[in-house]
């Protein structure tokens, strides 16, 4: 038997539903097996849709007890009824109400969509379309209701029981049993619903509204882990008052809920009043998080927070819109979080994770539009392009219009939509009514995929004092000269030996920005008084490729001079990349060297920053540059040398550095981003060092895993001892486990840093790993922590020549995918790059993916996966 390729959804074929439901009364029974789901939907005709049309309601995998029309009993030939959906063929045509009982079995909800359990806790996800698993609905956007919502459990089972919206009432049902009814009153979509209902504990705090609403805000935890949710609380409160001074946005309920669990399939949700999170990005103490996960934990309570607005007030009419929602609140998210911690820093982490994610996608056969066109599966399409490139849409329209124009445009989306389901149209309606400017050539940035390439050369006139730069952009795979160009925001500055230079003038060029609208453009500089280094894309203006052929030593004044900090770490970075492709040792000790007088001059005033210069472009990064034939061991290799050489040259300022910043390390562990800066410093510091030496790495980083008081630096050096083969290393990863064998989220990152050992062995440990007590395949973040982490972090083993790594990764998709097919799928995409490999490596993975297609009854998730990775 042969998987069919599935069938797609397309755009174009969008339209409204024919009836709308504008109330559902919920009244939910909670049992481990038998939950019983007693629905009553207000229905009307839409006046939008087909009169008297039949209704067809969405379902998947339920099953009907039974049905009321206005209160009566339905014939039996007045309606059908399957596990996947429900129509009613001849239907008032006026309002009515119909009321249907459903039953399901939460614990043998292993795909984690819907309602299930995670640990004995009640819970819901249903973005995108899991509602349908709860009760037969119009499971889409566009579709917006008010809900109450009364959940009654056992009390002892489920003493806590929380929905959307507000508290309305609470007590007992029975002597055993309890109830709550909570009623949301802003209309929602149904992919917004949420319940929860089990024993957990509580911390929880208040918040005043700038219209004077008081909130109560409380995180919801595992019984005795509350001490490790006081992190997530307390960027809550600062999420509600940033999109308060930022954007003008209040908060509209009297209570904020956030629920972690330990099954989760993604990161987060968004459920009105009741985000629900997956514990990895709640709970936080000093021994058991790394700055990273507190910056994390940081940024997703943000971004879930704040789709209040960007999402739940407006939400999406169809899910080709899904950028709407989601690149917005990412741009959002990346604000506060840039706020809240140093600007530079948070941006050049972000273009770090384009870079690896995205680029890669938008090369590969995985590619699609920001606003994708069809869909088979539109879980599958929560990717890198919808979010991060969505984001950098949305930065570069706030680049070309200024940030007061921006903000005037966002109150003005908000206003025109609130309480509507919009589209990326309505979107840019509101800016182009602020400003009055036609953004029709701008939204092309929606409907291309790829990367554009922006090449740049510069010619220097010294008689005339003049600097001429020419600009061609492209975009590959759209060849042609009749593809419309791309509106591409250049922010730019001409850099001289001493700094930039500010006499420089150009009339195509304010406030340091120029627009590239056409194919190619030539501008010019006057008062250019000797021969510039142009700084091209500060801050990363606009997600392209930047061609411009520089030498090291003009890229090393950029390093040393530039005013934008994040083309001062570009200029290191393309250094660094050019000397992994084409490695040659003069010009790798000068690049050293330059390092050297750089983390001389300013490292110990900015750690953070120079942490980043020092770590150089991933293998990842390496591989996306080349077009075709990648061999990453030969990546691997060219990179580990430059690491090692750079260990070598640097080590005494590495350790002058390390010294230095030990001894600003005796206060109490903070997360906060001057602290974790320095943290990240002296590892970066270490890892060199260990590059270049061993042994005296490995001695060092055990000392550091001694001395360790926090999850930062123990993670840290842990992950250098493992690239150490030997028994120090060993050693180190025993005792870390027998010290955390009781917890699971670092038991998480144990299992991770293994996976991605760069050695032949890691097939075997694996093997291992997977057969210890603690690996789970019904845990996401656990098969992540192994499966993911090889097959995204480990490029050398996944991609090995004997194809054993692809097998590795086939197996377990082959095993997850029935179970759970959404995190089957996900893994999938690791075999995005595929034709990339050197042909024999690519030969086995295109034998892996036909081998994933054939197995009988694959999901459609992973069909649709593999069928546009082969395609
Ligand atoms: N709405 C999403 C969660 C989601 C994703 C639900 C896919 C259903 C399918 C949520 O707002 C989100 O974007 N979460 C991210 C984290 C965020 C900080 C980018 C996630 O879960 O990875
Ligand atoms: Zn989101």
């Amino acid at each position: 038997m042969r998987t069919e390729t599935p069938p797609l959804i397309r755009l174009e074929e969008y339209r409204p539903s024919d009836y709308l439901i504008d109330r559902v009364d919920l009244d939910i029974r909670l049992d481990p097996h038998a939950t019983r789901i007693d629905a009553t939907l207000a229905l009307r005709p839409n006046p939008a849709g087909r009169a008297g049309a039949p209704l067809h309601l969405d379902g998947d995998d339920l099953r009907l007890v039974s049905v009321a029309l206005d209160g009566a009993a339905l014939a039996a030939d007045a309606y059908t009824a399957t596990p996947s959906g429900f129509g009613l063929h001849a239907p008032p045509g006026q309002p009515f109400s119909l009321r249907l009982v459903t039953e399901i079995d939460p614990t043998a909800n292993t795909k984690l969509m819907g309602l299930y359990r995670s640990n004995g806790v009640y819970c819901t996800q249903c973005e995108a379309d899991g509602f349908r698993r709860i009760t037969y609905f119009l499971d889409r956007p566009d579709v917006m209701a008010v809900y109450t919502t009364r959940i009654e459990a056992d009390r002892a089972e489920a003493p806590v029981l929380l929905g959307n919206g507000n508290l309305v009432e609470s007590g007992s049902a029975g002597t055993d049993r309890h109830f709550a009814i909570w009623h949301d009153p802003h209309p929602k979509p149904a992919y917004l619903f949420a319940l929860v209902g089990g024993r957990l504990g509580q911390v929880e705090t208040r918040f005043t509204t700038m219209e004077g609403r008081a909130v109560t805000c409380a995180v919801y935890v595992e019984p005795g882990k509350e001490d490790r949710a006081g992190y997530a609380l307390d960027a809550v409160i600062r999420s509600m008052r940033w999109d308060e001074t930022a954007f003008g946005r209040p908060y509209d309920l009297d209570a904020f809920n956030v629920v972690a669990v330990s099954d989760f399939n993604m990161g987060a949700m968004e459920n009105k009043g009741l985000n629900i999170f997956n514990d990895k990005y709640v709970l936080a103490s000093p021994e058991t998080a790394t700055d990273g996960d507190y910056a994390a934990i940081e940024a997703i309570i943000a971004h879930e927070y704040f789709h209040n607005w960007s999402g739940n007030r407006v939400t999406c009419r169809d899910w080709f819109q899904l950028c709407l929602k989601e690149g917005l609140t990412v741009f959002r998210d990346q604000e506060f979080s840039s706020d809240m911690r140093s600007r530079p820093v948070h941006r050049i982490a972000e273009v770090r994770s384009l870079r690896a994610r995205q680029f890669p996608e938008d090369a590969g056969p995985l590619r699609h539009p920001v606003r994708p066109r069809a869909y088979a599966e539109i879980n599958n399409f929560y990717t890198a392009t919808v979010y991060d490139k969505g984001a950098e849409i949305v930065r570069m329209l706030r680049t070309l219009i200024g940030a007061d124009a921006f903000r005037a445009g966002m109150d003005r989306y908000f206003a025109d939509n609130d309480g509507r389901a919009a589209t990326v149209e309505d979107f840019l309606a509101a800016f182009a009514a602020v400003t009055g400017r036609d953004l029709s050539a701008f939204a092309r940035w929606y409907e291309r995929p790829g990367t554009p390439r922006l090449t740049a050369t510069m010619a220097y006139d010294p008689a005339a004092s003049r600097c001429t730069l020419r600009f061609t952009q492209s975009l590959p795979g759209e060849g042609g000269r009749d593809t419309p160009p791309l509106v591409i925001p250049v922010a730019l500055g001409l850099v001289g030996a001493a700094g930039p230079l500010s006499g420089a003038t150009c009339p195509d060029v304010r406030d340091g920005i120029f627009v590239l609208d056409r194919a190619e453009a030539e501008i010019v500089f006057d008062g250019v008084t000797e021969e510039p280094v142009p700084s091209l894309m500060r801050d990363f203006s606009a997600p392209v490729r930047l061609d411009l052929a520089l030498t090291d030593a003009q890229r090393m004044r950029l390093l040393a001079q530039d005013s934008d900090p994040f083309n001062r770490w570009q200029a290191a970075q393309d250094v660094a990349l050019r000397l992994i492709l084409e490695p040659d040792p003069a010009r790798a000790y000068a690049f050293a060297e330059a390092l050297g007088r750089f983390l001389d001059s300013e490292a110990l005033s900015d750690p953070a920053f120079a942490a980043l210069v020092l770590a150089l472009p991933s293998e990842g990064e390496a591989a996306d540059a080349l077009l075709s034939d990648v061999d990453p061991d030969a990546i691997h290799r060219a990179r580990f040398a430059l690491r090692a050489h750079l260990g070598q040259v640097l080590r005494p300022r590495l350790e002058r550095l390390d010294a230095a910043l030990a001894a600003a390390d005796d206060a109490a562990y903070s997360p906060d981003a001057a602290s974790a800066g320095r943290r990240s410093l002296r590892n970066a510091a270490l890892d060199l060092i260990a590059a270049g030496d061993p042994e005296t790495g490995a001695s060092r980083a055990a000392d550091r895993l001694a001395r360790a008081t926090n999850m930062t630096d123990r993670l840290a050096a842990l992950g250098i001892l493992a690239l150490i083969p030997g028994q120090a290393r060993e050693e180190a990863l025993a005792g870390f486990a027998e010290r955390f064998a009781d917890e699971p989220l670092v038991l998480d990152k144990w299992f991770a840093i293994q996976a991605q050992i760069p050695e032949p062995g890691t097939l075997d440990r694996i093997a291992r790993l997977k057969a210890h007590p603690a690996f789970t395949m019904t845990n996401p973040n656990r098969v992540r922590a192994v499966v993911g982490s090889f097959a995204f972090g480990n490029p050398t083993q996944f991609a090995r020549a004997d194809g054993a790594g692809f097998s590795l990764v086939a197996d377990t998709v082959a095993a997850l995918d029935s179970a759970n097919p959404q995190v089957a799928a996900r893994l999938l995409t690791a075999f995005g790059s595929w034709r990339r490999l050197e042909k024999s490596r690519a030969a086995k993975a295109g034998e892996m993916l036909n081998r994933i297609k054939a197995i009988p009854g694959l999901s459609r998730d992973s069909a649709d996966i593999v069928a546009r990775t082969l395609g």
